[in-house]
């Protein structure tokens, strides 16, 4: 009969088959359940969750049929027991094989995500140098154009380089404007040699004097220290450039022609230049140069940044006075030469349109990345 239904007539499955040939094809059968599911599985934890179906210790389908072999009589065990045996090597390296795959797979996709040509690019943060390094450097530059050879000092001298030998001896008015960091002597303490923070990069005119000899030019830019209350335009620690040239036919038109050439390089031809005198004890004549102000052009009186009056000083210079020239042994009847001594941040301001010398030292990313 065919139509599904059991009659008198119908063999049971067992009188035909072997029990262990039955047992052997439903093992078979579960192998091949367990090939479709494995291949249709790509996921490493789905895959773990095959095992665990198919072959898992307590509840596995295979463990369970094989568990069946036991029961069967001794001589149907064997053809069962081969077919276990089969099915499970035959799960055991497909589940092996599909997870080789996967992971593979896996670490193709990440590779290839690394390796997309399409993808934008990540911004690149170049960072650039800090405008007072960039000032020292366009200073050094132009100067070096007119023949300034650049050097630099001590930061920390002495009270003969940075006072008495640039005619200020004790007691002079001078010492008070420039008062600064005075440090004990870590050489004995001698008390004729106490060390400060320099108030000016003007002390190393005389040491550059003392080794050289005419004609000289150098530029020695460098960081200064002062007892000085910070505002938009000062800080107790700033940097200065310094110039110094000596030789047997230098006068004021010379120094005059030296600091224009500055200004127009540095700020091209439009910016106002003042020249006007002014004192220093270690000079004579003495005279200051301005710049125009860049933030008021002189139309307000109440601007922070030059003080109302339009006009930011930018260095004072003069005719190297004959007491110096005297105390390095030079003859001032045969040599002459004028000195300079300027804010590179005052350049910085002027050029990048700085506001606040502040801004220059406090390291906000914010300003810095913007000028
Ligand atoms: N050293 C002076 C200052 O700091 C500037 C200066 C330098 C003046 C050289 C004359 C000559 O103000």
């Amino acid at each position: 009969m065919s139509d599904g239904t059991s009659g008198p007539f119908d063999l049971a499955l067992e009188d035909v088959l072997g029990a262990g040939q039955q047992l052997a094809d439903r093992i078979k059968g579960v192998a091949s359940d367990a090939e479709k599911s494995i291949a249709t599985t790509r996921h490493l934890a789905a895959l773990e969750g095959q095992r665990v179906q198919w072959l898992g210790r307590e509840h596995g389908v295979l463990t369970k049929a094989i568990e069946e072999i036991a029961s069967l009589p001794k001589g149907e065990r064997g053809i069962a027991g081969r077919a276990a045996n089969e099915a499970k090597t035959k799960i055991e390296s497909l589940l092996a094989r599909a997870t080789a795959e996967v992971k593979g797979e896996a670490m193709d996709a990440g590779l290839q995500a690394a390796d997309d040509l399409t993808l934008p690019p990540r911004r690149l943060r170049l960072g650039h140098m800090h405008p007072v390094s960039r000032t020292i450097r366009d200073v050094s530059r132009i100067f070096g154009t007119m023949g300034f050879e650049t050097i630099e000092g001590p930061e920390i001298e002495n009270d003969y380089y940075n006072f008495e030998a640039l005619n200020i001896p004790p007691g002079h008015p001078a010492r008070e404007k420039w008062d600064t960091l005075w440090i004990s002597n870590p050489l004995g303490d001698d008390p004729a040699l106490p060390l400060l923070g320099r108030t000016h990069t003007s002390p190393m005119q005389v040491r550059v004097m003392e080794r050289r000899k005419p004609p000289i030019r150098v530029l020695i830019p460098g960081r200064c220290y002062r007892h000085d209350a910070t505002d938009a335009i000062r800080e107790s620690i700033f940097f200065q450039y310094e110039g110094l040239a000596i030789d047997e036919n230098l006068n004021m038109s010379d120094l005059k022609g030296v600091l224009y050439s500055l200004a127009r390089q540095y700020f091209g031809p439009e910016h106002r230049v003042r020249f006007r005198p002014d004192y220093f004890p270690f000079t004579e004549p003495s005279a200051e140069i301005a710049f125009s102000c860049f933030i008021c052009e002189g139309k307000d009186p109440s601007c922070h940044t030059c003080g109302g009056d339009g006009w930011i000083e930018a260095a004072g210079c003069g005719m190297v006075h004959p007491n110096v020239l005297r105390r390095v042994g030079y003859d001032p009847d045969r040599y002459q030469g004028f000195a300079f001594g300027g804010g590179i941040e005052r350049l910085a301001m002027l050029k990048t349109g700085t506001p606040d010398i502040r801004l220059l030292y406090q390291n906000d990313l914010r300003y810095l990345e913007s000028v």
